[in-house]
């Protein structure tokens, strides 16, 4: 597949709202973006898709999405997926996937047989619970994988850190209990959202969105938790000011965020 024309540029399409290394990626190649406004902080694949100029190379879809959690289901991204031009590639980042519920799961990989336009990103950082490593992968037809390791720096991953990925790929027990101590965190951080009245984006990752009314210039909210050592991700640069990303923690991080949490709304309120 043909990325760019020699000389010319190329645009790159994604969500309003979406992880912001899709914006660096394009910047970095110099390309021009086409950020499509989101749909209930989610993606609008609809106006996504309208979107695809003759220029258009490459599109970033987030499923589940960072920093919204907000989640596509399998049908409608497959619909999507079949409706895109086979000259446009298609990176369908799924860092998040692990955390899915069962009902929620669906078979990306069986797809990459069908639509040879479309890369599948994984990541060791999230529920394999192994960040520092930095490795992650990709699924795709070898024609694709071919362009790949064609840019990528050889020997870009240490002995070391595969050796222990392919250890985490072995650890389904981890994998488990790594998503269940992620969903316990979910409900308990969310019925304090619930109590204490604060509105939150139904989540499929590992944070929840929530919105703490973070004021412009002071941003208080997230300064208060920083004053208690909470640290947690402002997300105003997402365009999204009055909000607070908060990863779910083991069970007494969360309890600490949630005490922060009140003592931070007292005394900003
Ligand atoms: C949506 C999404 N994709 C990809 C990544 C990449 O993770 P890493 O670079 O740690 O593999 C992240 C990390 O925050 C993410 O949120």
């Amino acid at each position: 597949m043909r990325l760019s024309r020699r000389g010319s540029r190329l645009s790159i399409v994604y969500s309003q709202h979406s992880f912001v290394v899709y914006a660096l990626a394009t910047q970095g190649l110099g390309a021009r973006a086409i950020i499509m406004p989101a749909v209930k902080y989610g993606h609008d694949l609809e106006v996504m898709l309208a979107a695809i100029a003759d220029d258009t190379r490459l599109m970033f879809v987030a499923n589940p999405n960072n920093p919204t959690g907000t989640f596509i289901d399998g049908r409608t991204l497959e619909v999507f997926i079949a409706r895109v031009p086979r000259h446009v590639a298609i990176v369908l980042d799924e860092a998040y996937t692990e955390y899915l519920s069962k009902d929620k799961c669906y078979d990306s990989i069986e797809w990459v047989r069908c639509y040879p336009n479309l890369l599948v990103s994984r990541t060791f950082s999230k529920a394999f619970g192994r960040a520092g490593l930095r490795v992650g992968f990709t699924i795709a037809q070898p024609e694709q994988t071919d362009l790949l390791n064609r840019l990528r720096q050889p020997f870009n991953v240490n002995s070391m850190a595969r050796a222990a990925v392919i250890a985490a790929l072995k650890d389904t027990a981890f994998l488990a209990k790594s998503a269940e101590i992620n969903a316990a965190g979910y409900r308990r951080l969310t019925e304090a959202f619930d109590r204490l009245g604060l509105e939150y984006v139904l989540f499929d990752g590992n944070f929840v969105m929530v919105r703490v009314d973070n004021d412009t210039a002071e941003q208080r909210v997230n300064h208060a938790l920083l004053k208690q050592d909470v640290i947690v991700r402002p997300v105003a640069n997402y365009g999204l000011l009055p909000w607070l990303r908060v990863v779910i923690g083991l069970p007494e991080e969360n309890e600490a965020f949630i005490a922060a949490l009140e003592k931070s709304l007292a005394a900003t309120a």
